[in-house]
C-alpha cells in the first residue's frame, strides 16, 4: 500500500472542513475524519502494524493531525454558528437595507372592545369589572333565574364545584356593581364568558360580551332605545336600519332584541343574515324589579335598563369575518390585516 503522508491528509481534510457550509455538513465531515471509524482514527490504529522503529514518529504525526483537525472543526463550527446568528463579519454587507422590526398591534377583538368602551364612555358610562369565576347566585339567582329555570341549561355551564362556575354571561357584573354603590349607576362591562359549546364557525366555548347597565330615577325604555341607536350610529359610522323585537330574558321586563340591517349585504339578504336582511346584535330590556330589590334598590324609586352585546359577532359583522375561530387561533397572517382597523 502506498504510504500516506500525514501532512497531505491534513491539507485535504482542512479544505473539506472549510467547505462544510452548515453545521450538519460539518458534523458529517467530523465523523468521517475523527469518528470512531473515521479516517484519521484508522491511521492512528494502523501505527501498531508498522515496524517498531517507525511507530513513535508515525504515532506523533497522526496525533498532531488529529489535534489540528479537531481544532479546525471547532473553529469552523463557531464560524457557522455566528453566521446563523447573523454576526459574521465576512458576510455583513452594510449597504443592505435594515430589517424592520415587526410591530405588534392590538388583537382585532381588543380593537372592537376599546372602541365600544370609548363610545360608551363618551355617552357617560364608566367601566365595571367582575370575576370570571362566579357563584350560581351571581350568575343566575340574583338575575332572577330560579333554581329550576331552563335558561340554566341553555347556558351549558362549566361548573368548577357544586356552586362555582365560569361565568356564562356578563350580567353578574350588574349585581356586583349595584351591591357596591347606591344609584345612579351607569356602567359597561366588557369581559370573557364561557359556555360548553363546540368550536365551529359560529360557536366557541369562550367569547366576549359587553354588558351595559343604567339605573336612576325615571330611566325609561325611550332612554334605552335612544342610547342604543346612538351607539349603532357611532360604532358603524353611518345610519343603519335598526329594529327592536320583543324577547325574553329573566332579568329584564320588558325584554327586547336589537337587529341592525345586515352590514354584509346592506339589507339585501345574504347567508350572514340568513336572507332576512337583519342581524341581531344584542339583548336588552328594563331591569326586572326583582333584580333591583335583590341588591337593595327600591324599584318604586329607581328604574333601569340593561343590555348585553357580543363583541365577537359585532367584529365579524364589521370586518365581514366568516368564522369565529379566526378570532381565537392567533394566526398572525389573519390578525395582521387589522392594523389600525378600529
Ligand atoms: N346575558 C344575556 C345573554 O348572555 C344577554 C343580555 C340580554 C344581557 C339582555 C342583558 C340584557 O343585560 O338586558 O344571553
Amino acid at each position: 500500500m502506498a504510504r500516506v503522508e500525514p501532512d497531505q491528509v491534513l491539507t485535504e481534510a482542512r479544505s473539506e472542513i472549510e467547505a462544510a457550509s452548515d453545521p450538519a455538513a460539518l458534523e458529517s465531515v467530523r465523523v468521517r475524519l475523527l469518528g470512531r471509524k473515521g479516517e484519521i482514527t484508522g491511521h492512528l490504529r494502523s501505527v501498531s502494524s508498522l515496524p517498531p522503529a517507525e511507530r513513535p514518529a508515525a504515532g506523533q504525526a497522526w496525533n498532531r493531525v488529529r489535534r489540528e483537525l479537531a481544532s479546525a472543526v471547532e473553529a469552523r463550527q463557531a464560524q457557522l454558528e455566528s453566521r446563523i446568528r447573523g454576526g459574521n463579519e465576512d458576510v455583513f454587507d452594510p449597504s443592505l437595507p435594515g430589517r424592520r422590526p415587526a410591530l405588534g398591534l392590538p388583537h382585532v377583538l381588543m380593537q372592537t372592545l376599546d372602541r365600544l368602551v370609548d363610545i360608551f364612555r363618551s355617552l357617560g358610562f364608566a367601566v365595571a369589572d367582575g370575576p370570571e369565576v362566579e357563584t350560581a347566585h351571581y350568575n343566575f339567582t340574583a338575575l332572577n333565574i330560579p333554581e329550576d329555570h331552563p335558561t340554566r341549561d341553555d347556558h351549558d355551564s362549566f361548573f368548577l364545584g357544586p356552586d362555582l362556575l365560569l361565568r356564562t354571561q356578563m350580567s353578574p357584573v350588574q349585581i356586583h356593581t349595584m351591591e357596591g354603590q347606591p344609584p345612579p349607576v351607569r356602567v359597561v362591562s366588557p369581559g370573557r364568558v364561557y359556555r360548553r359549546d363546540h368550536f365551529d364557525a359560529s360557536h366557541s366555548p369562550f367569547f366576549f360580551q359587553m354588558e351595559g347597565l343604567a339605573v336612576d330615577e325615571d330611566v325609561t325604555l325611550g332612554d334605552l332605545k335612544g342610547t342604543l341607536h346612538e351607539f349603532v350610529r357611532r360604532f358603524f359610522g353611518r345610519e343603519l336600519g335598526i329594529r327592536f323585537r320583543g324577547s325574553y330574558f329573566p332579568f329584564t321586563e320588558p325584554s327586547l332584541e336589537l337587529d341592525i340591517s345586515c352590514t354584509v349585504c346592506d339589507g339585501q339578504g345574504c347567508p350572514v343574515c340568513k336572507r332576512t336582511g337583519w342581524v341581531e346584535i344584542l339583548g336588552c330590556g328594563m331591569v326586572h324589579p326583582n333584580v333591583l330589590r335583590g341588591v337593595g334598590y327600591d324599584p318604586d324609586r329607581v328604574s333601569g335598563y340593561a343590555f348585553g352585546m357580543g363583541p365577537d359577532r359585532i367584529t365579524m359583522l364589521r370586518h365581514r369575518i366568516p368564522d369565529i375561530r379566526h378570532l381565537y387561533e392567533n394566526d398572525l397572517r389573519f390578525l395582521s390585516q387589522f392594523r389600525g382597523a378600529s
